[in-house]
């Protein structure tokens, strides 16, 4: 797949350097060439202009920081029905709150000609990195929220192409919870708290309840 990376930063780097090494043609795109360039040296991509990679991709991955998303998209000439993966998180980092309760909207709004699918924002990008994981037999799931069926199931192969499962969670409205769901989860890791321990599987968390109990 040709993939665009918007952004040359660390989420850029574990995800394209994945996506370089499963086969993907990846172009970094980024505001200063040189750094672009830099990134893309390393993990074996070529590089461009932001808006070079825009074009590059079949599908587009977000990686700017949140107070950057709209901006640079506006600045952008994409093509109508384009995938754009928005992994950002608006997280104010003094208290673990949201500045901003639902960017995958505000980014849906301000290029409302693109299928926008939120993924890959509630891991850091050192587990990207790292992927596959597998937690006692369990592969890592990536909730998907998008409202474009095509373009979540586009999203998906990226997903299973890193070893990890796929998970739909609903349409774009669903989006603004998984950005909640990373502010605390990123509370709970600055705390030195185990996130793991907050998600049990079914079984041990609710014993023998069954459903109607
Ligand atoms: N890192 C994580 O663990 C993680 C996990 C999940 C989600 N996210 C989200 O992923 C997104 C990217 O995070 P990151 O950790 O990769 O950030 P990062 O390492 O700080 O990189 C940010 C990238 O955005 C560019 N940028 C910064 N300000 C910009 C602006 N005003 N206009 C255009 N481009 C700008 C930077 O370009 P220059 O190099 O030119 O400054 C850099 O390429 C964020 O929204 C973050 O919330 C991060």
């Amino acid at each position: 797949m040709r993939i665009g990376i918007l952004g040359n930063g660390l989420m850029a780097a574990a995800l394209g350097e994945q996506w370089v090494r499963a086969g993907h043609d990846v172009m970094i795109g980024g505001r200063k060439p040189e750094r672009a360039a830099d990134l893309a040296d390393r993990i074996g991509a070529t590089s461009g202009s932001l808006q070079e990679a825009t074009a590059h991709g079949e599908i587009l991955l977000l990686a700017v920081p949140a107070e950057a998303a709209v901006d640079t998209l506006k600045s952008l000439d994409i093509e109508a029905g384009r995938t754009l993966i928005d992994c950002t998180n608006s997280i104010n980092h003094r208290g673990f709150t949201l500045d901003e309760p639902a960017m995958a909207e505000a980014i849906s709004q301000a290029v409302p000609h693109v299928h926008v699918v939120k993924a890959f924002n509630l891991a850091a990008d050192a587990v990207w990195r790292e992927a596959p994981h597998d937690f006692e037999g369990a592969r890592l799931g990536v909730p998907l929220c998008g409202d474009d069926p095509a373009a979540v199931e586009q999203v998906g192969v990226l997903v299973r192409g890193l070893g990890c499962e796929p998970v739909f969670a609903g349409g774009l409205p669903r989006a603004r919870l998984l950005e909640a769901t990373a502010a605390v989860a990123i509370g709970v890791w600055a705390a030195g708290g185990d996130v793991r321990a907050l998600f049990p599987p079914v079984g041990a968390a609710f014993g023998a309840v069954r459903p109607g109990d």
